[in-house]
């Protein structure tokens, strides 16, 4: 099938199933172009937690999916491609955040969106890249365990300096690799455009960005910039709202590399296939589901 007969039978088959397509700003151009919202991590749980639908094909990695199935466990929740995970959520365990909290019994556990099921119910409130400053900042008690991300924690901690964050050491393979000496070099040589990084990025990039954000906050900051030249310190996927809201506009990646290869896993061909075979569905452990969305319910309750 070629991409337009694909698009023909991806529509059939929604309406069929009375499905949403639901994609991150990392997804590849094809997926983006037939999804029903793009978004960062909070926009598209907030979007799962509302709509209206009997099935949701959700395009981006593994803990996206679960969240969209916490937040509706009645629907049924598609990953069209099974492997596409997030190596940064698996960096901690549910068993191994156990063990943290025993050696901070008073702290409250804030955990990263990109976490598993589990590691949600063993946290008090979940944030995204988006609201996790807000989210600190809202809460009464002084020591926080952050999990799983050590460069959000640190984002966090520089703008809730009363708070005494413990962060977890994990960290996303994509932004942690960027190296200061490389940012240099790209500012050397374009020097009027603004660089827009994610809090994802070590601290040292973070701090010299003109802004930094989740995807969705990169792409508005550089749409309602009076600057026309941006260097982007993020996966390149947002690149294609970002030219579209932008036409006028020059986009410059800090490095070609900037690829998160399980966000590029899906194509419209898996979608087409998750829609036709319906697969592959999300299920959750009922007493774990429960329990993790109490954290989710209580960001969206945090969350402006
Ligand atoms: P956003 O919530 O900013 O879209 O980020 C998700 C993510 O995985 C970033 O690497
Ligand atoms: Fe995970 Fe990093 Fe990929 Fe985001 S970009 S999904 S944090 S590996």
């Amino acid at each position: 099938m070629d991409n337009k007969e694909l698009k023909d039978k991806v529509l059939e088959l929604k309406e069929k199933h009375n499905a949403v397509i639901v994609a991150h700003n990392y997804q590849v151009d094809e997926v983006q172009e037939i999804a029903d919202i793009v978004g960062d991590s909070f926009a598209l749980s907030k979007y799962c937690s509302t709509v209206s639908c009997k099935t949701i094909v959700f395009c981006g990695v593994h803990f996206m999916a679960e969240s969209a199935k916490i937040l509706s466990p009645e629907k049924t929740v598609l990953l069209p491609e099974i492997d596409a995970g997030c190596p940064m959520a698996d960096m901690v365990t549910a068993d191994g955040l156990i063990e943290m909290k025993k050696r901070f019994p008073e702290a409250v556990v804030v955990c990263y969106i990109n976490s598993s099921a589990e590691v949600k119910a063993e946290s008090d409130v979940c944030c995204t890249s988006s609201n996790a400053v807000e989210i600190v900042k809202k809460i009464e008690q002084k020591n926080i365990i952050f999990a799983p991300d050590q460069n959000l924690a640190s984002f966090v901690a520089k703008q809730v300096p009363d708070k005494n964050i413990i962060p977890w050491k994990g960290f996303c393979i994509t932004h942690h690799k960027i190296k200061a000496e490389d940012v240099v070099k790209i500012k050397e040589l374009h020097s009027d455009s603004f660089l827009l990084v994610h809090p994802e990025c070590k601290p040292e990039i973070v701090e010299m960005a003109n802004f930094a954000g989740s995807t969705k906050q990169i792409i508005d900051f550089a749409t309602k910039s009076k600057n026309e030249k941006f260097i982007i310190g993020t996966e390149m996927g947002v690149l294609y709202k970002l030219k579209k809201n932008n036409p006028n506009k020059t986009f410059y990646m800090m490095s070609q590399g900037l690829i998160c290869p399980n966000m590029k896993k899906t194509s419209l061909a898996s979608i087409y296939n998750s829609l036709n075979e319906l697969k592959y569905e999300i299920n959750l452990d009922e007493e774990v589901r429960v329990k993790a969305k109490r954290s989710l319910d209580k960001m969206l309750e945090l969350s402006s």
